[in-house]
């Protein structure tokens, strides 16, 4: 299976936080941030460096920074906007692109009834954020939309994985890499994760 489970103390810490039934909206959010943050910290750590020369205090000297691509962060509504600020603290010079599903009653996969994308995305390096990985349909939906639209490098950056989906984005998209906190058991027969953290929109939103 083809993802990266981001195993550094801090994530794991916080991950255990958001599994308690009773976390506050407040501190659910806040953790999710957090989690984000250091999640996408490990998702750009392959990013291309180049060397250029500037002006420093004493002089000219040679200072690496991130070469070519630039960013795209693409929170999937309305579940990913949760983890939309902690990647931007880490990226804050990167656009947003927006996309939204909803499930087809009769076919049952998702359909997309908002996408707003940013320029030039042939150009840019997307990661595509969503708090749960659960059966995949919006994470392929999602992939296919941006690849559609000229995206060629595209990360996604999930806080709970189940294997279901990871199977099936990665037999889909294997050129997609995938970072996540945990990859849990199973899906329940309702498209939960388990153990998983309930339902990650409704948390973060406070809804329900
Ligand atoms: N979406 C959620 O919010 N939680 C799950 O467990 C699965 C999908």
């Amino acid at each position: 299976m083809n993802i990266t489970i981001v195993d550094h103390p801090l994530v794991q810490h916080k991950l255990g936080l958001l599994r308690e039934a009773d976390t506050s909206t407040m501190k659910f959010r806040q953790l999710t941030q957090e989690l984000a943050r250091l999640l996408a910290y490990e998702a750009t750590r392959d990013f291309e460096l180049e060397t250029v020369s500037i002006d420093g205090w004493c002089g000219k000297i040679d200072v690496k920074q991130i070469k070519g691509k630039k960013v795209t962060v693409v929170p999937i509504l309305r579940a990913g906007i949760g983890m939309l600020d902690g990647v931007l603290d880490l990226v804050p010079s990167a656009k947003i692109s927006v996309v939204g599903l909803a499930r087809n009653e009769e076919t049952l996969e998702p359909v997309s009834y908002f996408e707003k994308f940013v320029g030039n995305l042939d150009e840019r390096i997307a990661i595509i954020i969503d708090p749960m990985l659960a059966t995949g349909g919006s994470l392929i939906a999602t992939i296919d939309l941006l690849k559609r639209n000229g995206c060629k490098t595209i990360k996604a950056v999930v806080m709970v994985a189940a294997p279901e989906g990871v199977k099936i984005v990665n037999d889909a998209h294997p050129d997609v890499q995938i970072y996540a906190a945990s990859l849990d058991s199973h899906l329940n027969e309702h498209g939960y994760i388990i153990p998983g953290l309930g339902d990650a929109g409704d948390k973060i939103f406070g809804t329900k």
